[in-house]
């Protein structure tokens, strides 16, 4: 019998809450039904062969697949210079880098975010500004920026949470006006827009990440989107050692670069993820919109649950993320991850607030120095969200976390 499709559940530890048990594991779990994780991966057969096609080929590290992937990725970025990485993490590092953004200088972004996109920050020496949240879209609140900028400023490093844009036009206006770099960290959006425009097709540097949580992966990796071929030959030397090769023999080293490449074998599933985008992300707009009928039909606004934007022509639905209503209800957001995972459902958390973390407390910040973030930061919740799913399993997540609000409301 020919395979099917393959799905699995991601493995980074960020998702390991929702990615125990295994979907196959019904034993941790009293419900009947198989496990439903936050999310999974829809990888075909066509690119599976093609993995073992590289495998054999005796040429497994970077080599021709990162190229044919990155010329596909330019294509779709509208012609603009992308390198592929073996992260979304070091993409954002070695933005800054080429930026010449270091000690002294201050970038500012968002405490909801996931803590690679203020890690690198860090690690080039540069201070993190962050600027407090927007409710309602849980991005960056853009009405802030402007009063977080100082002279040491270099930089904004937006984040669009669950695959939802930032207001680039705000943003770029604001970056134009005090001449900032931008460096969008679209991690999650791969596949969004801003009114018509792919994310990654315009703007200053863009980084996506396409590790096996994103919409389109590569199991682990990244890219970076860049303005000029200046731009991307530094990359190519960030991303090695800081070689360049010229000749049969000649190579030289002039900046200290690190060990960023992806491997062919990555690039390949890339590849076989690409055609795929549309279809994927219409699917996640489906859903997302199942979501929110199931949502209007039982109540769970009036039990205080606050929903996502509902947004079905910008966003590429990365997630589906609802805050829990922590005043209304008996129990914490933890335990009704428990009940949910009792019944079969995986939940995710993304993110806890980042200046609430040792190292960044360590470093100056406190309880209250951002309250829309660390309120939706501890009530945020990821349902599952991928294009594998049904209807019926929005309809079995909706029904379960209804049932668990009702049954803990305060008196
Ligand atoms: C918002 C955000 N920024 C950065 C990253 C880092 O990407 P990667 O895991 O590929 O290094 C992620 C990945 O989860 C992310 O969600």
């Amino acid at each position: 019998m020919k395979p099917g499709p393959i799905t699995c559940s991601a493995t980074n530890p960020e998702f390991s809450v929702s990615t125990r048990p295994q979907p196959t594991d019904r034993a941790a779990a009293s419900s009947p039904l198989p496990f439903l994780p936050f999310t999974r991966p829809t990888i075909d057969d066509e690119t599976i062969a093609g993995v073992a096609e590289v495998l054999r080929s005796g040429w497994i590290t970077s080599g021709p697949q990162v190229k044919a992937l990155e010329a596909k990725l330019s294509e779709y970025c509208g012609g603009r210079p992308v390198r592929v990485f073996n992260s979304g993490t070091c993409t954002m590092e070695i933005a800054l880098r080429i930026a010449g953004i270091g000690p002294g200088h201050e970038v500012i972004t968002t405490p909801l975010t996931w803590v690679a996109t203020s890690n690198i920050i860090l690690d080039v020496g540069a201070r993190p500004v962050f600027v407090d949240i927007d409710p309602v879209t849980r991005n960056i609140d853009l009405a802030r920026v402007e009063a977080a900028i100082t002279p040491a400023t270099r930089a904004i490093i937006p984040v669009d949470l669950s695959g939802l844009p930032v207001d680039r036009s705000r943003l770029y206006a604001i970056a134009q006006k005090h001449q900032l770099r931008v460096i969008e960290d679209a991690a999650q959006s791969f596949g969004s827009n801003w009114q018509g425009q792919r994310i990654g097709s315009f703007g200053d540097f863009v980084s996506f990440s396409f590790h096996a949580n994103k919409n389109i992966t590569t199991i682990e990796g990244g890219c970076l989107v860049m303005n000029n071929e200046r731009e991307a030959k530094l990359a190519e030397q960030y991303r090695l050692q800081g070689v360049v090769r010229t000749g049969h023999d000649g190579m030289e080293v002039e900046l200290v670069g690190g060990k960023f490449n992806l491997t062919d074998v990555a690039a390949r599933v890339g590849l076989g993820q690409l055609p795929h985008l549309d279809t994927f992300t219409a699917r996640r707009r489906e859903l997302a919109r199942m979501y929110f009928d199931q949502c209007a039909k039982l109540a769970l606004a009036q039990l205080g649950l606050r929903l996502p934007v509902a947004d079905f022509t910008h966003s590429n639905w990365h997630m589906f993320q609802v805050i829990l209503p922590e005043e209304r209800l008996t129990i914490k957001r933890a335990e009704v991850m428990t009940l949910l995972q009792a019944a079969g459902i995986g939940t995710g958390v993304h993110y806890p607030a980042i200046h609430l973390f040792k190292l960044y407390r360590n470093l100056g910040w406190k309880d209250g120095d951002y309250p829309q973030a660390e309120y939706t930061g501890r009530n945020i919740l990821t349902l599952p969200l991928f294009p594998a799913m049904t209807g019926d399993d929005v309809k079995r997540v909706t029904a379960a976390l209804s049932q668990i609000l009702q049954a803990h409301q305060k008196s």
